[in-house]
């Protein structure tokens, strides 16, 4: 599955039912743009206008090619902010929680990385599995050597993926076999950044795995290396499990909370995911909104660790750039679907209504707004890259009868997401080029 950048100012305009958010449909009532009958039309991968057909047909140039998606829903490409790669193989590991299934299945598969050939068929497996669950775009974890993400890198940038990954930094509390220092993991951080980062579509992340694992000189190695490339994004783990919670507490004791320890180091800035998110309180919750920080929240992760529910009335209540995450491995799909049905599941358990609509907001346009990317992707805005993905309402027998009866767009969002995964997604469009499965022929 890989495609081609456009070489040239190829037109195409794509014909179907279009959605777009342009803001939180939780807090404003003109939060998207949907048109029954609706067409983008994309030049040279880029979307040059979107809207209703009608409309804009006398902007559809003569020469353009027309693919019609006619009764079908195209969506920006799914933004998945927190997945890890070289956790593919070991998906479904079932264990007791987080601590034991670090120790006892992630840490041996993530040793293999070490091993360049390794690392570049599970990164090439990894990008078209993203592909073909509709994702264009996502936030990437590695592991700790530098061949894993230069694997990583090189399967996105075929692929013509926006993606962002960065080498774990782990100097303590883990294996040997997997540790770092913080002079070693600094250097090699800054030299993916010299190879990698604002390449074609590709961004690095400062990567500390969790507080746990690195040593103060790592995680001050970490805050350094955030002055220097003040552009790079920044990703790790925070309050995610209750034993996790006490033990960073125990390992640093002189800390005011969790969250506390990465800001202490200077890690909270617009552009740093802290995944999970879970154990937090009304400072840390201020502080974090105040930064400019995002939470990638990962549902399908959390219940399959039993680690907890996200709060989404203190979320709200704190306006925090929450986003959407498959956590994979500790996740159980690569479908951003299914992660909107736990995380619908998951705010029901604490008395939250999470509307389809906010969470294909959160899936699309929320987590280009985290990651600065809100003219790049995540939107049907004029100029932004033209990554969309195609629904199909038809999908399976049970999706086509519920779609059927769907007599609103958050009826129809809602059955896709409690009732949709990959079989859902009918075709992808990365920069405009049609990704895996092949476009319908143009009329
Ligand atoms: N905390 C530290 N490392 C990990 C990881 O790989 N997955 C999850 N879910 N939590 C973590
Ligand atoms: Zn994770």
């Amino acid at each position: 599955m890989t495609t081609t950048p456009p070489t040239q100012s190829i037109t195409r305009a794509i014909r179907g039912r279009v959605l777009h958010f342009l803001r939180d449909p939780q807090f404003h009532d003109d939060a998207y743009q949907y048109w029954e009958d609706g067409v983008l039309i994309v030049t040279a991968g880029h979307i040059a206008a979107a809207g209703d057909y009608t409309a804009l047909a006398a902007q559809i140039p003569a020469g353009a090619e027309v693919i019609d998606h006619r009764g079908k829903l195209i969506l920006p490409g799914f933004i998945d902010t927190h997945v890890h790669y070289p956790q593919t193989d070991i998906i479904a590991s079932p264990s007791p929680g987080l601590l034991h299934w670090l120790e006892t299945y992630t840490f041996p598969e993530e040793r293999r990385f070490a091993e360049p050939e390794y690392a570049a068929a599970v990164a090439g497996f990894f990008a078209d599995e993203l592909l073909r669950n509709g994702t264009t775009s996502a936030v990437a974890w590695s592991t700790v050597h530098t061949a894993s993400a230069d694997a990583l890198f090189a399967e996105a940038d075929r692929r013509n993926l926006r993606l962002v990954t960065g080498k774990v930094l782990m100097d303590r509390n883990c294996p040997e076999f997997l540790r770092d220092t913080a002079e070693s993991g600094a250097r090699d951080s800054a030299d993916l950044i010299s190879r990698w980062h604002g390449k074609n579509r590709l961004s690095y992340a400062i990567t500390p795995r969790f507080a746990p694992t690195s040593s103060d000189a790592q995680l001050a190695a970490c805050g350094e290396l955030a002055r220097a490339y003040p552009d790079a994004f920044i990703q790790t783990h925070v309050a995610e499990n209750r034993d996790e919670v006490k033990w960073v507490a125990e390992l640093f004791p002189q800390a005011r909370s969790y969250l506390d320890i990465y800001d202490h180091y200077g890690l909270l800035r617009p552009g740093a995911l802290y995944g999970h998110a879970i154990y937090l309180d009304q400072d840390d919750r201020k502080r974090l909104a105040d930064s400019g920080a995002a939470v990638a929240h990962c549902p399908t992760s959390n219940l399959f660790l039993g680690s907890g529910f996200y709060d989404f009335h203190q979320s709200d209540a704190h306006r925090l750039n929450v986003t959407l995450a498959t956590d994979v491995g500790g996740g159980t799909s690569f479908s951003m679907l299914r992660t909107m049905n736990a995380a619908h599941k998951v705010a029901r358990m604490g008395g939250y209504h999470l509307s389809a609509l906010r969470m294909f907001y959160l899936a699309t346009r929320a987590a280009a707004d985290a990651l600065g990317w809100s003219e790049r992707v995540g939107s049907f805005t004029p100029g932004c890259e033209a990554d969309f993905i195609v629904l199909d309402p038809q999908a399976t027998p049970l999706i086509a009868r519920r779609s059927e009866r769907s007599e609103t767009l958050e009826e129809q969002l809602f059955a896709f997401a409690m009732l949709g995964d990959d079989r859902v997604i009918g075709n992808v469009y990365v920069m405009g080029e049609a990704a895996g499965a092949s476009a319908p022929a143009a009329h």
